[in-house]
């Protein structure tokens, strides 16, 4: 594939490269371990066979908060005001939120998953649509669509950024294909510049789910800012946290009109002018005000976390990116800057005697490193087939169409992925350089110990 990183500093084939790795004589041929970083001669015995790990020193916690939050918090507690038709703390995260995306307008709400179903629903995508999405996502992005009755049409992953291959969409379009809804992945922008393209030749909704891309950027605009809506994730784990929470952000005042109204129960609002007590079918997904100053408290630390987060993961693949068998992955030309929710490698096992993921992950997390192999293919999970063969998926959608979504549903570059994917927290690019250094030392440290491990 175009822009693959050689593995082979030294102009061996491939498959050279590879007899060496496993006959041990790469390190000499490339100049010796040593030539990875300094860990060679100390690395020892590994952490997982009884050795000392390289590090028993944890890493940031998750959320972090100050004193600064407690006052605010209280405040609503002893207002009473605690929904948004009584306060005016949503509206006020809703203002700071949308300034900082650099959008008109930005409608808080009770979650991502809220966020992602009101911008489906607004922008029209209805029950017999498709919409083609990344295979390689949270679960939620599968089940908005399922939840909208739409059939989620999945595009094989790019597996060097982990994002939704921008050259298999085409294919995967049809006259029934309504939307594309990129996922900006890990928090790594997806190529906004071929799917915008695609999506205007066809005529198609660009619907983002930005849920882990808070302050990412492509070509110097936003994440969640690049499509007709853009939506958030606040929950505990995200970079802007509240326990719970969500954002659909937009320029389009009509349709953020509307997305206000179908959020609050389907009540007049703006431009959705009150024919009834209720002009449109609407539901309950507002934001609690206790949630927007959490939000606003959290909103101080966001980008110099953000600056942190790139500035150590950019280290860390200069750390990395020479180990054979260690792939970290590529950022698209166009990305100008990433969020990283969780900082990804492939883990190529036959440059490491062959020693499983499972067991390389377990080596890692006991030298120290919490790490994980990251989303399963979940498209082979039995969400699918329970909606495919629920009343209302086989009233919709005929027995042809269906026998022929369920034999196209194959991404073999996603099932390679997700194989050898390996992640790593976004607490862990919190620290330090000497933080990086230990996760480079511990994956060396595997490397070298690769023949007493497999
Ligand atoms: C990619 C993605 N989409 C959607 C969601 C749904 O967000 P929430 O958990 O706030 O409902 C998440 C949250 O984890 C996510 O990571």
């Amino acid at each position: 594939m175009k822009g693959v990183r050689k593995m082979n500093k030294n102009n061996l084939t491939r498959r050279e490269f590879l007899a060496a790795v496993s006959t041990g004589t790469v390190a000499a041929a490339s100049g010796g371990v040593g030539a990875y970083g300094n860990v060679s001669k100390k690395a020892g015995k590994p952490a997982i066979l009884g050795g000392k790990p390289v590090r028993t020193k944890p890493f940031s916690d998750w959320p972090i908060w100050d004193k600064s939050a407690e006052e605010s918090i209280l405040s609503v507690l002893r207002s009473g005001n605690w929904y948004r038709g009584r306060g005016t703390k949503v509206s006020e995260f809703e203002k700071k939120y949308a300034e900082l995306m650099g959008t008109k307008r930005c409608l808080a709400t009770a979650n991502g998953t809220t966020a992602l179903l009101i911008a489906l629903h607004v922008l029209g995508v209805d029950a017999g649509d498709e919409v083609v999405v990344s295979p390689y996502t949270f679960i939620a992005t599968y089940n908005v669509l399922i939840l909208s009755k739409v059939l989620p049409v999945f595009a094989d992953t790019d597996p060097e950024t982990f994002q939704i291959n921008p050259d298999k969409i085409e294919e995967r379009i049809n006259e029934n294909t309504k939307a594309i809804m990129p996922v900006h992945i890990l928090g790594l922008p997806a190529n906004m510049d071929k799917i915008n393209a695609i999506a205007k030749k066809h005529n198609l909704l660009v619907i983002e789910d930005a849920c882990q891309a808070w302050l990412a950027e492509w070509r110097g605009k936003k994440c969640g800012t690049l499509s007709d809506l853009g939506c958030f994730s606040f929950q505990n784990s995200k970079h802007l946290p509240a326990g719970e929470g969500g954002a659909i952000v937009g320029n389009d005042d009509e349709i953020m009109d509307r997305c206000y109204s179908f959020h609050n129960c389907g009540r007049a609002y703006g431009s959705v002018k009150r024919t009834s007590g209720y002009p449109i079918r609407g539901s309950n997904r507002r934001m609690q005000e206790f949630q927007a100053v959490i939000l606003m408290s959290q909103m101080k630390r966001l980008e110099k976390d953000t600056a942190r987060r790139n500035e150590n993961a950019h280290y860390l693949t200069s750390r990395i990116k020479d180990i054979p068998g260690i792939l970290p992955h590529k950022l698209y030309e166009g990305v100008t800057r990433a969020a990283y929710h969780l900082y990804p490698f492939r883990y190529k096992k036959e440059y490491f005697n062959n020693i499983p993921r499972s067991k390389f992950l377990s080596a890692l997390s006991r030298e120290g490193i919490p790490c994980s192999g990251g989303y399963g293919p979940q498209y082979k999970y039995g969400l699918i087939e329970e909606a495919l063969n629920s009343p209302g998926y086989k009233r919709l959608y005929s027995r042809e169409r269906l026998k022929r979504y369920r034999e196209e549903n194959h991404y073999p570059d996603n099932d390679q992925l997700c194989k050898e994917a390996v992640w790593f927290s976004q607490r862990l690019l919190l620290g330090t350089k000497r933080d990086m250094d230990d996760i480079a030392d511990a994956i060396l440290k595997i490397y070298e110990n690769r023949d007493k491990l497999a």
